[in-house]
């Protein structure tokens, strides 16, 4: 990873990849490869995997975020946007006023989100950083969505403290993620489909199991939704709540910085 793109306190925490407990130093490195490697397979996995589900949970999050369709002006931040589908649904269905900015750390996925954006480009752009330190200054955007990356970083506090720092006061934040099943048999339903079809998938569309071994695994060790609306609030959002989708398979934590 480019020196650049590392936070410089990131040695000192302690992380999990997947099931294994790894210095804080050495997980972004191996999310870094994991979406090095799956970039070009990434959207049709995406597909194939939930069985088109993830698009219904992208558009409950923006069906949420709600931007106002005559505003002058709506700048949104999709952080870990990888290769621009929570962005380019929200250039597409906002009012004219609307603009966004995809920031990710990887270049591969920025790369294949670029070509997906082009015809977009003049209220769509890509910017490579860190979730964790973000390259903009404070007080720059309306709105604040991350979906299905929180998990990936390294610290989630200092990931929320730069969502707080960028947004306007007024400011919106939205996260989708994987969550925990709070529906009986279809925690145990999921769990079998997921551990036992998901890696199995992902080695025959992308060549490589590790990496969809590595997410179904990161699922599991992620804060469930109260936990995680805890440290939405401990990061100084306000108005903090969550839905649960399809059963708690993922959930939509939304705050405001206000
Ligand atoms: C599962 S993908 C989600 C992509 C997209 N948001 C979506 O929903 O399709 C996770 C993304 O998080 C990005 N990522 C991982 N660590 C990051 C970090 N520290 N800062 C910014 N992006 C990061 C990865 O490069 C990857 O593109």
């Amino acid at each position: 990873m480019n020196e650049d793109l590392e936070r410089p306190d990131a040695a000192n925490a302690k992380a999990s990849f997947g099931f294994a407990d790894v210095a804080g130093e050495t997980k972004q490195g191996l999310v870094n490869e994991v979406f090095a490697k799956v970039a070009r397979r990434y959207d049709l996995m995406n597909d194939l995997m939930s069985g088109g589900l993830h698009r219904l949970w992208k558009s409950e999050l923006l069906a949420w975020l709600a931007p106002p369709k005559s505003a002058v002006s709506y700048a949104l931040l999709d952080v870990a946007g990888g290769t621009g589908d929570v962005a380019l649904r929200f250039v597409r269905d906002a009012g004219k006023g609307a603009s966004a900015v995809v920031c990710d750390i990887s270049a591969e996925m920025i790369e294949v989100g670029r070509a997906r954006g082009e015809k977009e480009a003049d209220r769509l752009s890509f910017v490579r950083g860190n979730a964790e330190a973000l390259p903009f200054a404070k007080a720059s955007f309306d709105a604040y969505t991350i979906a299905f990356g929180m998990r990936n970083l390294t610290q989630f506090e200092a990931a929320l403290a730069e969502a707080f720092r960028v947004l306007k006061p007024g400011g919106r934040f939205l996260c989708l993620e994987f969550s925990s099943v709070e529906v009986p048999v279809l925690d145990r339903l999921y769990d079998a489909y997921s551990f036992g079809a998901i890696p199995i998938l992902g080695g025959l569309v992308t060549g490589d199991s590790a990496s969809y071994r590595y997410l179904v695994e990161s699922i599991r060790r992620f804060p469930d939704q109260k936990t995680f609306m805890g440290l939405i609030e401990n990061a100084g959002f306000e108005r903090a709540r969550y839905r649960n989708l399809t059963g708690g398979i993922a959930a939509i934590h939304s705050a405001w910085r206000l």
